[in-house]
């Protein structure tokens, strides 16, 4: 089989895929970058040994994947021009920032053959595995309760060493909602196997830096189709140490909660296996970890995480495999902090997630017991 010649498009974010590539280097390789910012391309160029480019036109033309590692806003317009030119795409997170967008990506990736795949890294860190493996084997009952936080202070991030605004400036903070919500909320859809119908989003007022428009924490409840509750916490701006992957779990027969400070292990309960009462570390599970993803690539960021989306979308493009993020999970993991955006601003009511499955119809959300939550 030749290798798969793989394009990044998005340099400082794209030289995180590297890891992975190396790993899996008999099987494809970066080819070339598209990066618009001279030393950015250079820099990448310069460690992958590719040639940088500066149109990504000329990236599509070269490639049969691309990685698309840009600003948010650019990852539905990079994926659907890759798409129509039958380039196969794993896209950075979130899918969309908007429902126009999602929708235009839906039908963009409904009307090719070739693979897209988000490359959510947090669904493949260590301990949220195991946990995802422990929920398929039943050990925490019927699932009806999870959390999700992502706590990180990036005041710094907002803008450039000139003071000028950054993507971020405006797509993360410069409006309020979850405007970044996969990284929380795509682990517990895997565990739940089950997506979100409905959010409700309140946030805390502006406090730390006025300046944007995000409040500081903002807070989304969900219900998913089976009537689960889910609670996802962002907090962008708060001084305080960071947190970015704090889940919790809870079924009939058992819970999970992920380390909330440093020191601190994940731990479970299962009902008839731990000791009354008291909680066991989540390693003495370690052995449900799936051998797929034991080896983790050397240097590989995100807890090792990183390089795992690259293997699963080498896999789907090569053998077949279906992508475990595939379009309509991506849009499950986005859509409910698009649509937590419209909640925000009405004072948390209860807004109605599309089911993107039925935009064929045109209905865009499914009738029935979500409906009077609407
Ligand atoms: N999964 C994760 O853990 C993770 C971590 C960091 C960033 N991200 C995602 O990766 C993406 C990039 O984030 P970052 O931290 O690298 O941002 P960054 O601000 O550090 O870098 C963005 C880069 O994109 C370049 N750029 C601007 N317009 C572009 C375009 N049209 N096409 C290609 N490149 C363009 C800029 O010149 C800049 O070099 C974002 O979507 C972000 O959400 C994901």
């Amino acid at each position: 089989m030749s290798k798969l010649k793989i394009g990044v498009s998005g340099a400082p974010r794209g030289a995180s895929f590297l890891a992975g590539m190396h790993a899996y280097g008999d099987r494809a390789q970066i080819v070339a970058v598209y990066e618009p910012d001279r030393r950015a391309r250079d820099e990448f160029a310069a460690e992958a040994g590719v040639p940088a480019l500066e149109h990504y036109d000329e990236l599509l033309e070269r490639v049969d994947a691309v990685i698309v590692a840009s600003p948010q806003h650019h990852h539905v317009p990079q994926a659907v021009a890759a798409l129509q030119r039958g380039v196969h795409v794993l896209s950075e997170v979130p899918a969309a920032v908007s429902l126009e967008q999602s929708r235009e990506l839906l039908a963009a990736a409904r009307a090719s053959d070739r693979v897209y795949m988000m490359a959510e890294n947090y669904c493949y860190s260590r301990p949220n595995l195991i946990v995802g493996a422990m929920a398929r084997a039943g050990m925490f009952g019927e699932l009806y309760f999870g959390e999700g936080e992502y706590l990180h202070e990036m005041k710094g991030w907002h803008t450039d060493s000139t003071g000028a605004p950054t993507w971020r400036h405006f797509w993360q903070v410069g409006r309020s909602g979850n405007t970044y919500p996969t990284h929380s909320l795509g682990p517990l859809l895997q565990w739940f196997d089950d997506r979100v119908v409905a959010v409700s989003c309140v946030g805390s007022g502006r406090h730390t830096d006025v300046e944007h428009e995000i409040d500081d924490t903002v807070v989304f409840s969900a219900r998913t189709s089976r009537q689960a509750l889910v609670r996802i916490r962002l907090d962008l701006l708060s001084n305080r140490p960071h947190l970015m992957d704090y889940y919790s779990l809870q079924g009939t027969e058992g819970a999970y909660e992920a380390p909330r400070a440093t020191g601190q292990e994940p731990r479970v309960y299962v009902l008839g296996k731990s000791p009354s009462e008291r909680w066991q570390s989540l390693d003495e599970y370690g052995d449900l970890l799936p051998s797929r993803y034991l080896e983790v690539a050397e240097g590989a960021g995100h807890w090792g995480a990183d390089s795992f989306p690259v293997r699963d979308f080498i896999d789907a493009v090569q053998e077949g495999t279906p992508p475990p993020i595939d379009i309509y999970s991506a849009l499950d993991m986005t859509l409910p902090g698009l649509v937590s955006e419209a909640s925000f601003y009405q004072a948390g009511a209860w807004v109605a997630v599309p089911n993107p499955r039925l935009w064929d119809a045109g209905v865009g959300t499914e009738p029935g017991r979500e409906a009077p939550l609407a």
